[in-house]
C-alpha cells in the first residue's frame, strides 16, 4: 500500500520536517510506503478513461526522470504551498479533489480542509451548529470593524489563514485599530475582529482528535497572551473534561475533519473555539504528551485504503 502525503518543495521548517518524518516512519511501521507528492509540481490529465494524475519537476521523480504518473491509494493532505494567485488556489484545490474522485480516501477531505484552515470558515460553520466561539465580526469595510472594535473593546484582529500566532495583534484603541484597518483593505485583506477573552490559566487547550477519538490534550501557557508554542508557550499534557472532549469531537465533526488540534480556551463564560487546525504540527505536543498521532493518522487511512 502506498500513500501520498502532500508537501512542497521548500519545505525548510524543521517542525513540518519532522511531522512529516513522524508521518513516513508510522506508514513504514505499518507496512505501507509513503510517497511526496509535490503540491507544487502537480499536473493532471483528463481523458474519456478519466484523470490521470502526474507530478514534474526535479524534486518529484529525481533529476533524471523529470515527470512521474502519482500511483498511491490514499493521500494525506497537509500543504499546498504558498499560493498568490486566485487560479493558482482553486487548481492546487481541484488537484487534491482529483484523488478524492478517483475514490481514493483524502484525510483531510480538502473541501473540509479549506473550510477549517480559515478561521472565518471554521468559526462560521462551528456557531451556526451551536459550537461557543468569541464574538467575531469579519468585514471588507474599516468603518464596520471600527465600530466592532469600539463595541467588542479589547480585541484581536488575526489574519484568515495565519499560524503559529503570526500576524495577530490586540487592538486596545479603536483609532489605531482604524489605521491598521486601512492598511488591510488598501491589500484587498478581509478584517477578522475578535473579542479578546481573558483566559483561564493564561493559556488555552489544544485538543488532537483522530478518527472522532481523543488522542490526548496540552495546555499551553503563553509568555505573552499568544500561547503557541512558537510564541514561547510551553506545552504540558492536561486532562480534560467531558465538555472539552465533546466541544472537540463535536467540531471535528461539524467540520468533517478525520483528524485536527482544535484550539479551545477556557474563562468565567465557558469554553470558546478559537481555531481548528487540521494541518496540526505535533512536535510540541508529542514532547508533553509522549503521544504520536502519526500514528494512529497512519492506520486511520490505511484502514480506508483497499487496493
Ligand atoms: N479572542 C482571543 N482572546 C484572547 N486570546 C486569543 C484570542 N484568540 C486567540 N488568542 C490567543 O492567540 C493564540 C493564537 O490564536 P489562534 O486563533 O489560535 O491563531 P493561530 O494559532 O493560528 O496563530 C491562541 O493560542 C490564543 O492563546
Ligand atoms: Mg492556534
Amino acid at each position: 500500500m502506498k500513500i501520498g502525503i502532500t508537501t512542497v518543495s521548500n519545505v525548510i521548517e524543521e517542525w513540518t520536517y519532522k511531522d512529516l518524518q513522524d508521518l513516513k516512519e508510522a506508514l513504514t511501521e505499518a507496512g505501507a510506503e509513503a510517497k511526496m507528492i509535490y503540491a507544487d509540481s502537480l499536473d493532471m490529465e483528463l481523458s474519456k478513461s478519466g484523470i490521470t494524475p502526474f507530478q514534474s519537476g526535479e524534486r518529484a521523480a529525481g533529476a533524471s526522470k523529470g515527470r512521474e504518473r502519482i500511483d498511491v491509494d490514499g493521500v494525506l493532505l497537509r500543504h499546498l504551498g504558498t499560493i498568490r494567485d486566485y487560479e493558482q488556489f482553486t487548481y492546487r484545490i481541484f488537484c487534491i479533489k482529483a484523488f478524492e474522485e478517483l475514490g481514493l480516501p483524502v484525510m483531510n477531505p480538502v473541501l473540509p480542509w479549506l473550510f477549517a484552515t480559515d478561521k472565518f470558515g471554521a468559526l462560521m460553520r462551528l456557531s451556526a451548529k451551536g459550537i461557543p466561539v468569541p464574538e467575531t465580526v469579519v468585514t471588507e469595510h474599516m468603518f464596520v470593524g471600527y465600530s466592532a472594535l469600539k463595541r467588542l473593546g479589547p480585541s484581536v484582529v488575526k489574519p484568515l489563514r495565519s499560524a503559529m500566532g503570526f500576524g495577530i495583534f490586540k487592538v486596545d484603541d479603536p483609532d489605531l485599530g482604524m489605521h491598521a484597518f486601512s492598511y488591510l483593505t488598501n491589500m484587498n485583506k478581509p478584517i477578522y475582529v475578535q473579542k479578546f477573552l481573558e483566559k483561564k490559566g493564561s493559556g488555552d487547550y489544544r485538543v488532537v482528535v483522530v478518527g472522532g477519538k481523543v488522542e490526548g490534550a496540552e495546555f499551553r501557557k503563553g509568555i505573552t497572551w499568544k500561547s503557541n508554542v512558537a510564541q514561547g508557550a510551553i506545552p504540558k499534557k492536561a486532562k480534560l473534561d467531558e465538555e472539552l472532549k465533546e466541544l472537540a469531537v463535536k467540531s471535528c465533526e461539524i467540520l468533517g475533519l478525520d483528524y485536527a488540534g482544535i484550539d479551545i480556551a477556557s474563562t468565567k463564560e465557558g469554553y470558546f473555539v478559537l481555531e481548528t487546525n487540521p494541518t496540526l504540527s505535533w512536535q510540541g505536543f508529542r514532547k508533553a504528551t509522549g503521544i504520536n498521532p502519526a500514528k494512529s493518522i497512519a492506520n486511520l487511512i490505511l484502514s480506508r485504503a483497499h487496493r
